[in-house]
């Protein structure tokens, strides 16, 4: 068998992000580690950040992140590339720039071809050159399914961290990326998705945030994400309650990929939005008569998703406007934040 024509969706039940473990019952083990407090240690995994931010001197702090996950995808070099830019997305969700970066791999000694692996790793460096920065080794483990991703360090001002709790009442909300990569894969497994609706997905997960998250710092951002595993309403409940806000979203005005609707509509729905609505239930007031099929879309699990963010309303066309020239074509203003009310979100049609 040549490396090419190796499924590797043949290995798994659930890949990309939808494998993580389901965020509730993560932060109850999560909350019994305690470490003393460091006045250089600016992000820590209290506010459910995507990086570790630490600050080595006043002009000066380092990123820290890592993100592994089994196949998303058939395609091994596609497998990388996605992996890659899902790992390095962290460091531009903290507003920073990429450094350098470590291959994490998971890979059967036998059962699959090793030049497999070898177009698996080709994918990742593709994206850490495209992100600027260098591969400087890795370590690898016999494993089944496999699984690949990137430990990855980058740099930021410590006064320009971007981070989930820097929200505050009267900030525009922008998605970068469209909604509906985990339904779209779903639906690729059993047959449903267009093929056109599939690659145009995988091209999605390939890009880098890179640019976007120059986009945030010429528009002097303070809180963004990215948007993956846990959706989007499952990440932004995160900057609601880590900021202390509460964020009012348009549902008809976010971002979704092409036949991401149809396929939910027609019970495509993967069972990781399950999970992500029982995370969320309680703190998201949706709007009487949502359509369903958005709703779910809105908690659907994005591998490699965009990056989401409040910015000065006067300054949302600008940002809109490049992110548009840098290749975002679907971003989009979809809400606002208000001042805290009973709920984490709203959720209007
Ligand atoms: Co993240
Ligand atoms: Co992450
Ligand atoms: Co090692």
């Amino acid at each position: 068998m040549s490396a090419a024509s190796f499924d590797l969706l043949t290995t798994v039940e659930s890949g990309g992000c939808s494998a993580k473990l389901a965020p509730g019952r993560l932060a109850a083990v999560l909350k019994g580690l305690r470490q003393p407090a460091n006045p250089d240690l600016l992000v820590d995994i209290t506010t459910h950040d995507d990086a570790g931010v630490y600050r080595l001197d006043a002009e000066t702090a380092l990123i820290q992140t890592v993100d592994f996950f089994p196949p998303v995808c058939a395609d091994p070099r596609e497998f990388g590339r996605i992996a890659a830019a899902n790992a390095l997305s962290d460091v531009y969700a903290m507003g920073g720039r990429v450094l350098t970066a470590m291959n994490i791999v998971g890979f059967p000694a036998t059962r699959i071809p090793l030049e497999v692996l070898g177009e698996i790793l080709a994918g990742g460096q593709e994206k850490v050159l495209e992100a600027g920065g260098l591969m400087v080794g890795g370590h690898t483990i016999d494993d089944w399914p496999p699984k690949y991703g990137l430990a990855v360090t980058g740099i930021v001002h410590p006064r320009r961290v971007i981070t989930n709790a820097g929200l505050r009442p009267g900030l525009a909300l922008i998605l970068t990326k469209p909604l509906g990569t985990g339904t779209l894969v779903a639906g690729q497994r059993v047959g449903l998705a267009a093929d056109a609706d599939y690659r145009a997905a995988l091209a999605v997960m390939q890009q880098l945030n890179r640019a976007g998250a120059d986009v945030m710092q010429a528009c002097d951002v303070k809180a963004g994400t990215d948007i993956t595993g846990f959706g989007l309403l499952g990440h932004a409940m995160q900057m609601a309650d880590a900021s202390g806000v509460t964020l009012r979203l348009q549902a008809a005005q976010v971002p979704l990929l092409a036949g991401a609707h149809a396929l939910a509509e027609a019970g495509c729905l993967p069972g990781a939005m399950f999970r992500n609505l029982d995370y969320v239930e309680n703190k998201v007031r949706f709007a009487p008569g949502l359509d369903y099929s958005l709703k779910m879309l809105l908690l659907d699990p994005q591998t490699s998703g965009g990056l989401f963010f409040g910015v000065e309303p006067e300054q949302a066309q600008a940002a809109l406007a490049g992110l548009c020239d840098a290749g975002y074509a679907a971003s989009a203003i979809v809400g606002e934040t208000v001042a805290r009310t009973d709920y984490s979100i709203e959720v209007l049609r």
